[in-house]
């Protein structure tokens, strides 16, 4: 979001909030069971792949815009997939994070990772945390700055989703 006139907040276009590389390095420790090669079906300049490339995943990057990486490609009208597991930083505006969420199991991925508004799960989703419970819900402790202006506005969470869940673990990361 950026502020707009008379102080109302305004979506940045496309919902395009890169994330910083701390977000997915705090994700590292808490994913070592996802299968190697992943799927960034929301892309963006590949900030997320960065990270994971650099970790030693193989990373299939995709997204709905051509920003000079990956594939260009519109997740929600994905018939196949082209790895089990996802991680990404989906866009959140007019409902989107809740579908990028559906399609991911739609598509029968097993192990899913997205990086969510802190207050996500709270109010108007419970027929999908019912449906899709989050097996791990981790906290950052500090607001990314996604649009490196300084002035971090969001707190999120990564929301972690593998085979076997029995009750969604609340975790906290420290900023690195
Ligand atoms: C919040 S940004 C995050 C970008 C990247 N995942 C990151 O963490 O830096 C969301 C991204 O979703 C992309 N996007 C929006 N709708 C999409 C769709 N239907 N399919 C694929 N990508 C989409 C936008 O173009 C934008 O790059």
């Amino acid at each position: 979001m950026v502020d707009g006139a008379a102080g109302v907040e305004a979506r940045v276009k496309d919902d395009f909030y890169p994330s910083t590389p701390e977000c997915t390095a705090v994700l590292l420790p808490h994913i070592k069971d996802f299968p190697h090669r992943v799927w960034e079906p929301a892309c963006g300049d590949g900030a997320i792949s960065e990270v994971l490339h650099g970790a030693g995943y193989s990373v299939f990057s995709s997204d709905k815009i051509d920003r000079g990486y990956g594939d260009i490609h519109d997740f929600l009208y994905s018939e196949n997939r082209p790895f089990k597991a996802i991680i990404t930083n989906p866009p959140y505006g007019n409902g989107l994070a809740e579908k990028f969420i559906r399609k991911a199991f739609e598509l029968g991925c097993t192990h899913v990772a997205m990086l969510l508004k802190a207050d996500f799960w709270n109010s108007r989703r419970n027929g999908l945390f019912e449906q899709y419970p989050p097996d791990q819900i981790l906290a950052l402790d500090w607001r990314p700055d996604f649009l490196g202006k300084g002035r971090p506005f969001l707190n999120v969470s990564w929301s972690i989703w593998r085979p076997g869940t029995v009750e969604t673990r609340f975790t906290r990361a420290h900023r690195p």
